[in-house]
């Protein structure tokens, strides 16, 4: 049993497993010929990654940014060679699959272009929720990532050009802390009366 405990990939298989015996219990393997089934399964997915993403990026906001002045200069490289740029990979590839499955959904929905356009009522909600999303997602590939290369020296630039980069890329995730905060409320708005 310690055996599971001692490797992450192992720690997933478990979760897995419980899943599959979860759903062989309750006879959910019944319904997968059915389209309700795979969208709720990328639903499922979709909420995954979203965890995945906006975890991480509390993390980087509640944590890690907090702390950074706490830690004596020699033990940061602790956190900028080593944790962050994992926490980043992790961030920045949750925050792909959570489009890619998000964007599946509503297509699997049914809804994907009046949502976007806002051209129905009923999908108010959600169309906010996916503009907001996507804005955040934006800012995850091509501000966040491509700053925190450079102020964490993966990308080599002048010391004034690595100030302003962190800066832009702190400020930015500040911004998605933000935006996080209305966007999941109109993600779990759509099943619940909308808007
Ligand atoms: C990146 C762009 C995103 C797109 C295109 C998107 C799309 C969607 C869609 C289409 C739904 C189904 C709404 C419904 O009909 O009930 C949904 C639900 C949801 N999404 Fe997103 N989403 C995105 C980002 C996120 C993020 C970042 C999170 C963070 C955790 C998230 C969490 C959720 C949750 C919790 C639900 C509700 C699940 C439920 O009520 O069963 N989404 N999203």
């Amino acid at each position: 049993m310690g055996a599971i405990f001692q490797s992450l990939g192992r720690t997933v298989t478990a979760g897995v497993v419980i899943l599959v015996v979860i759903a062989l219990i309750a006879g959910t393997h019944g319904k997968m010929m059915e389209h309700a089934w795979w969208a709720f399964f990328f639903r499922w997915l979709h909420v995954l990654s979203g965890v995945m993403w906006i975890g991480l990026l509390w993390y980087f906001n509640f944590v890690q940014t907090p702390s950074m002045p706490k830690i004596p200069d020699e033990q940061k490289p602790a956190i900028s060679k080593v944790i962050a740029p994992t926490a980043l990979f992790w961030f920045r590839w949750a925050a792909m699959a959570t489009l890619v499955t998000g964007l599946i959904l509503a297509w699997m929905n049914g809804y994907i272009g009046k949502a976007l356009a806002f051209s129905s009522k009923d999908h108010y909600a959600i169309g906010l929720g996916m503009w907001i999303a996507v804005i955040m997602w934006f800012n995850v590939w091509f501000i966040i990532w491509p700053n925190q290369k450079k102020a964490l020296g993966i990308v080599q630039v002048s010391p004034e050009d690595k100030a302003a980069a962190a800066k832009m890329a702190g400020m930015t995730s500040r911004i998605n802390t933000m935006l996080s905060i209305p966007m999941l409320f109109c993600m779990v708005a759509q099943q619940n009366g909308g808007l």
